[in-house]
């Protein structure tokens, strides 16, 4: 059976219990309404772990004032079951409060990568991100941590932050789940309207479509984005937040693909008031 933790101390003696025992923690940290692509994430952490730690906390840090913090779904219940499906043996669950205490101060700021793509749409939303993993590194006590490349550049500010701030802990990217039609599991999916939905995988296929260009040999970025743009929006009301082609290790924009073995291409599409991202890493 799966134990639920809320209280931070309880959290921390428990992990240290397990350390102590000797077993390897694995840490899947989620903002829960829990689909496949968070269980393969608890799958993978099984692989590489004795015991794994899946948290779930909607973090008001990582959300702008005008974002979906209120409404983000939540479900604990339903939650706890899929979670424990997947192998999970914990899961920590704090409350706000107990996470940012009156008294709350310190925020983790990773340089560069926090204002560019996501970044620069989202201001402040990698500080929150960096600033809630921290502390559920520090309270899950980890050996290994799990995350999906549905978020390509959070994945990269995690593993700077892990680099620069000495953390002890083996990172793993797991791959993008999707649904038949390619739309990548989201829990913003559930937003959408049925004719949203349906034109959603949109994302998918332009990301396909750049992908053939890039085989194709053709390497300047723009004429690769004019037709991604082109193919979104004549078909689907999605309006473009950006779309990027970069370096897939430091995510520096490239005008040109020029000596990259690999390159991240990486979008963001409005359908109404939800915003969907997607990303496709690809071999030059
Ligand atoms: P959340 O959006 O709930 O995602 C939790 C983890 O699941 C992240 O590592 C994300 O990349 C991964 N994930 C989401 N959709 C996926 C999919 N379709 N396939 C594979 N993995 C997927 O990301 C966050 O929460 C938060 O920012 C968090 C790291 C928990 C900090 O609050």
């Amino acid at each position: 059976m799966v134990a639920i933790i809320q209280d931070v101390s309880e959290m921390q003696r428990a992990a240290e219990s397990l350390r102590t025992a000797g077993k390897r923690i694995g840490i899947v940290p989620t903002m829960g309404y829990l689909h496949e692509g968070h269980l393969s994430l608890i799958r993978t952490a099984k692989h590489h772990a004795d015991v794994v730690v899946t948290t779930i906390f909607v973090n008001p840090k990582q959300f702008g004032p005008a974002e979906d913090y209120e409404r983000y779904p939540r479900d604990l219940s339903n939650d706890s079951l899929l979670a424990s499906s997947a192998g999970t043996d914990y899961i920590f669950a704090p409350e706000s409060k107990s996470m940012y205490p009156n008294e709350y101060l310190t925020d983790v700021h990773i340089e560069r990568y926090s204002s560019i793509l996501e970044g620069r749409s989202r201001p402040g939303h990698f500080q929150g991100v960096a600033t809630v993993v921290t502390k559920l590194l520090n309270i899950t006590k980890p050996h290994v941590a799990v995350f999906g490349q549905k978020d390509a550049q959070q994945a990269v500010v995690i593993r700077q932050m892990l680099r620069d701030l000495n953390y002890d802990i083996e990172l793993v990217i797991a791959p993008t789940v999707r649904e038949a039609d390619g739309l990548a599991l989201s829990s913003r999916n559930s937003y959408l309207s049925t004719e949203e939905r349906k034109q959603a995988p949109v994302l998918f296929q332009s990301l396909n479509l750049a992908e053939q260009r890039v085989r194709e040999g053709v390497r300047v970025s723009v004429r690769i984005i004019n037709e991604m743009s082109e193919f979104i929006t004549n078909r689907s009301a999605g309006v473009i937040d950006y779309i990027s082609i970069a370096d897939s290790n430091t995510l520096e924009e490239l005008s040109a693909i020029e000596g990259q073995r690999s390159v991240l291409i990486s979008l963001a599409v409005r359908f109404g008031a939800t915003r969907l991202i997607d990303n496709q890493i690809v071999k030059v």
